[in-house]
């Protein structure tokens, strides 16, 4: 067999070989020559090597060897890949996160962006929650949630995540504790109060959930790691280090901030009312909590950016939806 090696050492007739192909070429074999690399071997390897297809391109086998429900309700498969698919989308909103806390020489343009990005995410995910809501036979729901104990989408670690890189530790400690813990004292003990490690926690006898128990085994680490990697880089951060004073990053840090901190959780809050709410006796969540008292945005009132938004805006917080969201 003749090898790409020989044939580039043939003195080349220029006529017959495109000059565009030729300076791709030279540019090749400057770009593997860097790394000690001979080109020639390279292009023996894409002679021999198939074509790429969309299915391999993307996994896709793999991709749907994924959903395996562990019980044979045919709506299980809805739960599943809804999860899934909301996992992906959290996965691209941190991927931007990573990459406007990685610019160098940040501008306007470019936080405006890639937070539009990420507005975006956010506006896909409360609007189509209704397959969640509406989706699903709720008697199937009912019976396939009990083999599913004690996990529960509380445990998204990238949810958490999301919130860490958005904002500063101490918006996401439980309303209780936020004023008295100050903005710069240890990151640690803001950790320590999180409001979501105090909505899992038995107030009377400080017991901690079994789903909060395993959560924190696997991921409390990475979040304190996380939380002082974005110290000075979350979202909040970069705002008010670079841009205070943009109206149009203003507005849009308002919108993801009533997306991720009301809408979605409302939106979310629906599916609870829809599955679990039942007289005289609400049912129990899956992973333990109060879930009446936990989810309404309204009892958190979490804000990734408190200060722009008004005392009075700030005690509406969550307010106005919340009863329909319940269908009370
Ligand atoms: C029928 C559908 C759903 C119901 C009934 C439901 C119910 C609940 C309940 C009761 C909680 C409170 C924690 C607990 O004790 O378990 C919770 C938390 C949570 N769920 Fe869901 N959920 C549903 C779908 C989803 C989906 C599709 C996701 C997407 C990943 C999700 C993500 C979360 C998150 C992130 C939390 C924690 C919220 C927070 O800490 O503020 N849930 N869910």
């Amino acid at each position: 067999m003749v090898k790409f090696t020989q044939v580039l050492r043939i003195p080349m007739d220029k006529s017959s070989l495109d000059p565009s192909l030729a300076e791709l070429l030279k540019k090749l074999q400057q770009k593997y020559a860097v790394m000690g690399q001979d080109l020639s071997s390279y292009l023996d390897g894409l002679l021999h090597a198939d074509y790429l297809t969309y299915w391999d391109y993307i996994h896709l086998d793999t991709l749907l060897s994924l959903q395996n429900p562990k019980t044979q309700f045919p709506d299980e498969k809805v739960f599943i890949v809804y999860h899934q698919i909301t996992e992906l989308y959290f996965n691209l909103i941190l991927w931007e996160l990573e990459q406007i806390a990685a610019k160098e020489n940040m501008d306007e343009k470019f936080f405006i962006e890639r937070t539009t990005r990420i507005v975006r995410y956010f506006q896909l995910l409360e609007s189509s929650f209704t397959v969640m809501v509406d989706g699903m036979e709720k008697e199937q729901f009912l019976k396939f949630r009990m083999s599913l104990l004690p996990a529960s989408g509380f445990q998204s670690a990238q949810y958490r995540l999301i919130e860490i890189c958005c904002t500063d530790m101490i918006n996401l400690v439980s309303l209780g504790m936020r004023e008295s813990l100050q903005e710069y004292s240890d990151l640690e003990q803001q950790v320590e109060h999180l409001y979501w490690r105090s909505g899992a926690t038995e107030l009377a006898s400080g017991k901690k959930t079994l789903t909060l128990q395993q959560f924190e085994e696997k991921y409390l680490k990475l979040f304190n790691e996380t939380g002082m990697r974005f110290r000075n880089k979350n979202l909040r951060k970069l705002y008010q280090n670079h841009f205070p004073n943009s109206e149009p990053a203003k507005q849009l840090l308002r919108q993801l901030d009533q997306l991720a901190n009301v809408l979605w959780p409302l939106a979310h809050l629906k599916s609870a009312g829809r599955y679990l709410q039942r007289d005289p006796e609400d049912i129990k969540a899956t992973g333990g909590t109060n879930w009446q008292k936990y989810l309404p945005p309204r009892f958190q009132r979490i804000q990734f950016f408190p200060e722009l938004w008004s005392p009075a805006e700030t005690e509406e917080w969550g307010k106005a939806g919340v009863l329909n969201a319940l269908g009370r």
